[in-house]
């Protein structure tokens, strides 16, 4: 079968790695959550008692951060599963700015890229479309209003238990959105050649079998391309 690599970007909180998870495991293709990488990296600043905001003390935490992505969405920093403490609060309100750092960023792109060497991916993120996989076969850039991003993710966190407001939510998600699409390197924007799919009044089910659609007209042409 031919190897297949999906790149899903868009802002904070637009449903990207729900419905990759989805896709991945209809398709059977490998879920990378790059979100979570710089996540993981921030939570371990914040382990050590690191400023966020000082980007020459966070980058020279590099050598001794080891990120692993293991199969059931698990999160290991340090051989530690972080996998709910880097959906905590303190952690996103700090993650754009660990983003924003080029060295971190070619540390963890390094990584991003050898693991979708091997199988077929799904990979989500900011910068997956137009920096880590700029040859992806198929590249959606997934957006939602505002308002509707900050309601999946408040009921999100309630469900999962993790203490927080709508009000905080918003604020955060607009915040994280300014910090991630103004960086220098690698900023959160739309590849010239994504697909642009605005999920505000959609489904989970229907960002999936819209997905899923694209995805097989794209097989289905690089096929008859042979
Ligand atoms: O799930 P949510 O949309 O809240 O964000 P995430 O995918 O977990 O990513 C958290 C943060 O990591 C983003 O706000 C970005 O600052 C950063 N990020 C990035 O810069 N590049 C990526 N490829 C993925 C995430």
């Amino acid at each position: 079968m031919r190897k297949i690599t999906v790149a899903i970007d868009g802002p904070a909180a637009a449903g990207k790695s729900t419905v990759a998870k989805l896709i991945a495991e209809k398709k059977g293709y490998t879920y990378i959550d790059t979100g979570a990488m710089y996540r993981a990296f921030t939570w371990y600043c914040l382990k050590k008692g690191v400023d966020c905001q000082n980007e020459a003390a966070c980058v020279a935490l590099i050598p001794e951060v080891n990120i692993e992505l293991k199969p059931g969405h698990i999160v290991l920093c340090n051989g530690e599963d972080v996998s709910f403490a880097i959906r905590q609060t303190d952690v996103s309100g700090n993650v754009s700015y660990i983003a924003s750092y080029k060295d971190i960023r070619l540390a963890l792109v390094v990584l991003q890229r050898a693991m979708a060497e091997k199988d077929s991916v799904i990979m989500d993120g900011r910068d997956i479309g137009t920096y880590v996989l700029p040859n992806a076969d198929v590249k959606i850039y997934q957006i939602a209003s505002v308002e509707t991003r900050a309601v999946r993710r408040y009921e999100e966190n309630i469900a999962k238990g993790i203490p927080c407001t709508l009000e905080e939510i918003e604020e955060d998600v607009r915040r994280r959105d300014y910090i991630d699409s103004h960086r220098d390197f690698a900023p959160l924007k739309p590849a010239p050649d994504s697909i642009l799919l605005d999920t505000s009044y959609m489904s989970i089910q229907e960002v999936v079998d819209t997905i899923i659609m694209i995805i097989d007209r794209k097989i289905k042409e690089l096929e008859e391309r042979g």
